[in-house]
């Protein structure tokens, strides 16, 4: 257990910016029984207690907001088996979602799903907030992988959910409900994942347009033509001014947007998905197709790819980064809408992502503070145009604290009510990741005063 204020520092924070939430202390435990030891304390002592992967999020979910203590499986980290007949693996939650990848790779396997984080960021973390990537689009999303997980409840008891097996209609499907949960109804201390073969090669190319709108119009032209490149990522016009001025990156000298597309699948097939991808994109107004001759090159591309997100933080005063999703369709139109609230509002806003997923992360950048007074306008104006478009406030990164505000303009009072019944079923006395993702019930406070008030729940005594 780590307690006093340096050692607590690193889990005060994570990649929201929020904060800092310092606990009371941090607990890093090594095993299931470890976890259940601390519920079964937590619960009798009515502590607060929120779990903590490698606090890699972006919208806060792993941070004590209202006190008690972190719950880390930073150091439970082992790949326990991999099964190639029945195409598992079986891992504890601190993996690092690249070494997990890498593992099942070295026996031609594939682990398909990759966060921006991959080499940084745990499985436990992903499958607590179900994280994507821009393999999603072929591949789907961490939740098409879990077969099964053992989750520990408040009070210690253990629960196997799902299993290794493909199919299973038994019951009410618990696997699924605890991924994308953000930490709320449980610690996960085990997970199945499903395994697919690993393709034998992957290519990939930039397509230079004019503008974002372009690259939005040649997203749907890809998919209308059937075509099922393995990641199809968008950067606008101001994230590739902000790559090129880093100077790291090979780049088109001329302004412009780029749509990243990548194919995998056979060594004798692959040159003709990358040639059909290419064709289209240069029918839908592309100006010119970089190919990546080599895997230094394809890898370069994705490390550009993946330095986005610091890329904007390091050149600007702060950012706000959201994540809205909107049906795939209409990405040409949600571009289009952000460049008009842009306007509207006099700030920079860029946007970059999983376009093939209608999945766009909007940076809306701020270089002088007074700037700040505009961004709740501004992001109810961006989530405004994602919910009238049909989409979604959050695509991958989850709800948390960041989102929890807004989480009404997308939710009606009783589908918020119903989550909240069920989250009770989990957690009675609400001690699992409190303050996260719902906002405060009607006539109750949000904050640990205000806990401490009407449930006697405390924090941690030292
Ligand atoms: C990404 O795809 O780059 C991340 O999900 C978003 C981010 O790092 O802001
Ligand atoms: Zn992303």
């Amino acid at each position: 257990m780590l307690a006093g204020e340096a050692a607590l520092a690193p889990y005060a924070r994570d990649e929201s910016g929020l904060g800092p939430f310092v606990p009371e202390a941090a607990v890093l435990v090594q095993s299931a029984d470890e976890i259940a030891e601390v519920l079964t304390l937590c619960q009798r002592d009515r502590i607060a207690v929120t779990p903590r992967g490698l606090g890699t999020g972006k919208v806060g979910g792993a941070l004590a907001a209202e006190g008690g203590i972190v719950l880390s499986t930073e150091r439970m980290n082992r790949v326990r088996e991999i099964d190639a007949a029945d195409m598992v693996v079986v891992v504890e939650p601190g993996v690092i979602t690249g070494e997990l990848q890498r593992a099942v790779e070295a026996e031609s396997l594939f682990y398909p799903p990759d966060p921006a984080s991959l080499d940084i960021c745990s499985i436990g973390g992903n499958v607590a907030c179900n994280a994507g990537g821009p393999r999603a689009f072929k591949y789907g999303v961490t939740r098409d992988y879990v077969r099964g997980l053992e989750l520990v409840r408040i009070g210690g008891e253990r629960l196997r959910a799902g299993g290794r097996t493909q199919k299973g209609v038994v019951g009410l499907d618990l696997a699924s409900l605890v991924v994308g949960s953000e930490g709320t109804l449980g610690v996960i201390s085990e997970i199945t994942l499903k395994l697919l073969p690993r393709p034998r090669a992957a290519r990939a190319f930039l397509a230079r347009f004019d503008d974002a709108d372009g690259a939005g119009r040649a997203v749907v032209a890809l998919v209308r033509a059937g075509l099922r490149p393995r990641a199809l990522e968008l950067l606008d016009v101001h994230v590739v001014d902000h790559l090129r001025a880093s100077g790291k990156w090979p780049l088109p000298a001329e302004r412009c947007a780029l749509l990243l597309v990548e194919v995998d699948g056979d060594a004798h097939s692959i040159d003709v998905e990358l040639e059909a991808a290419a064709e289209v994109c240069e029918g839908a107004s592309a100006r010119e197709v970089l190919v990546a001759t080599d895997e230094a090159r394809r890898a370069k591309l994705w490390q550009m790819r993946r330095s986005v997100s610091h890329t904007l933080r390091d050149a600007h005063h702060s950012k706000v980064s959201e994540d809205i999703a909107v049906p795939p369709g209409r990405i040409p139109q949600m571009l289009r809408r952000l460049d008009a609230i842009a306007a509207e509002q006099a700030l920079l806003v860029a946007a970059y992502g999983h376009a093939g997923d209608g999945n766009l992360h909007v940076n809306v950048l701020f270089d002088a503070v007074e700037q700040r007074q505009r961004e709740k306008a501004t992001l109810e104006a961006i989530f405004g145009a994602t919910l009238e478009l049909g989409g979604t406030l959050s695509g991958e990164h989850g709800v948390g604290l960041s989102k929890r505000p807004y989480l009404h303009l997308e939710q009606p009072p009783a589908h918020i009510a119903l989550q909240r019944e069920l989250k009770r079923v989990f957690d009675p006395d609400g001690l699992l990741n409190p303050g996260k993702v719902w906002p405060a019930a009607p006539g109750r406070g949000g904050t640990a005063s205000a806990l401490t008030a009407q449930g006697g729940k405390r924090t941690m005594a030292r």
